[in-house]
C-alpha cells in the first residue's frame, strides 16, 4: 500500500503511548523455576527480563493506561477518537472486544471498536486499517494498541517458551497531518506455517475442556527454530518491499523499529538489509517479547529517546503466528 501518492491527504502519528506492568521477572527468577540459565537465555535471546501483570489485571487494564498515554501525548481526549482498534492475540474474552472493554474505560463514546488477531504484526495491521479509515474520510482521529498478556497463556513449566515472553502494551493515535508521515505499508502473511505457533485451546477446535485444560492446550506452542528462521526472511522482505514501494533504499533508512523476539533475529533482518546495528532500536532485554505491544512499546521508547527525530525514515517491522508480517515506512513527522 503505496500512502505517499495520493497527495489529498497525509496521515501520520499524532502521539504515542505504553504501559509496562511494575513487576519484574528475572532471569535468575526463571532458574529457580526451569531448568535454565541466565547465560543461556542471554546470548539465546538477548533477553534479561520481561515484566509480568498481576492475576486481576487483563489486557484492556494494560491497554487502557497505554491508550491513555497516547492521548495526553497527543493533545486530545477520549471523546476525540472516532476508531478505536486493539490488536491482542490474549483478549480478556472471545467477545467481546477488548476495544469495547477499553472503549469503556477511557470514555471514548464515539468510537467504533473491534480487535484485530495478527499477532506480533498486529500493531502494524492496525495502523495500515486505521490509516486506511481516516485516508477514506471516514474518521478523523484513530486509537491504535498493541496489548498482552502473554503471561497468561505461558506454560510456566516449559522451559522452550516461558522464557521468551512478557506482559505490556504501546499505543498511537493516528490523525490527518500536514506533512510527512506513513509513506507505506507492506503486509503478508502464510497460513501453511499455522501449526509453527499457536494456542491450540479454547477456540471451536478444541473448546474447553478438563481434558484440553489437562493436555496444557491453553498455552502458547511454539516450534522455535523453524520460526526463527521464517521470521528473518520476512522481516527482511517486509522492509525492503514497504521502503522500495516509496522509492526508497535500505541506505535512507535511519531507525527500524523491529519486533523484539530475539536479539539474533534482530541482528540477521538488519545484516539482510545491509544496515549497521546502530540503526536499529531494541529493547528486548528490558522486556522479551510481548507481540503486538513489542513494536508499540519500542516506537515508544525510541521516539521518547529521541532516536528518531522529524524527518526520519522509521520503519516497523515484525513478524508472528500465522504467519503473519508487516513493515511499514514513515517519514517521522513529530
Ligand atoms: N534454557 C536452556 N536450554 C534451553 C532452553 C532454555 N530456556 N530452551 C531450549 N533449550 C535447549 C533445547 O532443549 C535444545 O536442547 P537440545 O539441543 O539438547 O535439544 C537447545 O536449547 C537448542 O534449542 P533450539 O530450540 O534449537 O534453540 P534456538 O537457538 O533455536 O533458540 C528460540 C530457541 C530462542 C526459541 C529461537 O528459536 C527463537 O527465538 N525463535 C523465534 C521466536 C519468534 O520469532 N517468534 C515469533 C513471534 S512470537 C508470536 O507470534 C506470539
Amino acid at each position: 500500500m503505496d500512502f505517499s501518492s495520493k497527495k489529498d491527504k497525509k496521515i501520520g502519528i499524532i502521539g504515542l503511548g505504553a504501559y509496562l506492568p511494575e513487576k519484574v521477572l528475572t532471569n535468575k527468577d526463571l532458574e529457580k523455576m526451569v531448568d535454565t540459565t541466565d547465560e543461556w537465555i542471554t546470548t539465546r535471546t538477548g533477553i534479561e527480563e520481561r515484566r509480568i501483570a498481576d492475576k486481576n489485571t487483563p489486557t484492556s487494564e494494560l491497554a487502557k493506561e497505554a491508550a491513555l498515554s497516547a492521548l495526553k501525548n497527543a493533545g486530545i481526549v477520549a471523546q476525540d477518537i472516532e476508531l478505536l482498534i486493539v490488536a491482542t492475540i490474549t483478549p480478556d474474552m472471545t467477545f467481546p472486544s477488548t476495544a469495547c472493554l477499553v472503549q469503556n474505560k477511557i470514555g471514548a463514546k464515539k468510537a467504533a471498536c473491534f480487535d484485530i488477531s495478527a499477532a506480533c504484526a498486529g500493531y502494524i495491521y492496525g495502523m495500515a486499517i486505521a490509516s486506511s479509515f481516516i485516508k477514506a474520510g471516514l474518521y478523523k482521529n484513530a486509537l491504535v494498541i498493541g496489548a498482552e498478556k502473554l503471561s497468561a497463556i505461558t506454560d510456566w513449566s516449559d522451559r522452550n517458551t516461558c522464557v521468551l515472553f512478557g506482559d505490556g502494551a504501546g499505543a498511537c493515535v493516528l490523525s490527518e497531518v500536514e506533512n510527512d508521515g506513513i509513506l507505506s505499508f507492506s503486509l503478508g502473511a502464510d497460513g501453511g506455517q499455522s501449526d509453527l505457533l499457536k494456542m491450540p485451546g479454547g477456540g471451536t477446535l478444541n473448546p474447553a475442556t478438563h481434558q484440553t485444560v489437562d493436555e496444557k492446550l491453553h498455552f502458547l506452542k511454539m516450534k522455535g527454530n523453524e520460526v526463527f528462521k521464517s521470521a528473518v526472511k520476512a522481516m527482511a522482505d517486509a522492509a525492503n518491499d514497504a521502503v522500495k514501494q516509496v522509492k526508497l533504499g535500505c541506505k535512507d533508512i535511519s531507525c527500524v523499529i523491529p519486533h523484539q523476539a530475539n536479539q539474533r533475529i534482530i541482528s540477521a533482518v538488519a545484516k539482510k538489509l545491509g544496515l549497521d546495528e546502530q540503526k536499529i532500536f531494541m529493547n528486548i532485554k528490558k522486556y522479551g517479547n510481548m507481540s503486538s505491544a513489542s513494536t508499540a512499546v519500542a516506537l515508544y521508547e525510541a521516539a521518547n529517546e529521541k532516536r528518531i527525530k522529524k524527518g526520519d525514515i522509521v520503519v516497523l517491522d515484525a513478524f508472528g503466528s500465522g504467519f503473519v508480517w508487516a513493515a511499514c515506512v514513515i517519514k517521522w513527522n513529530l
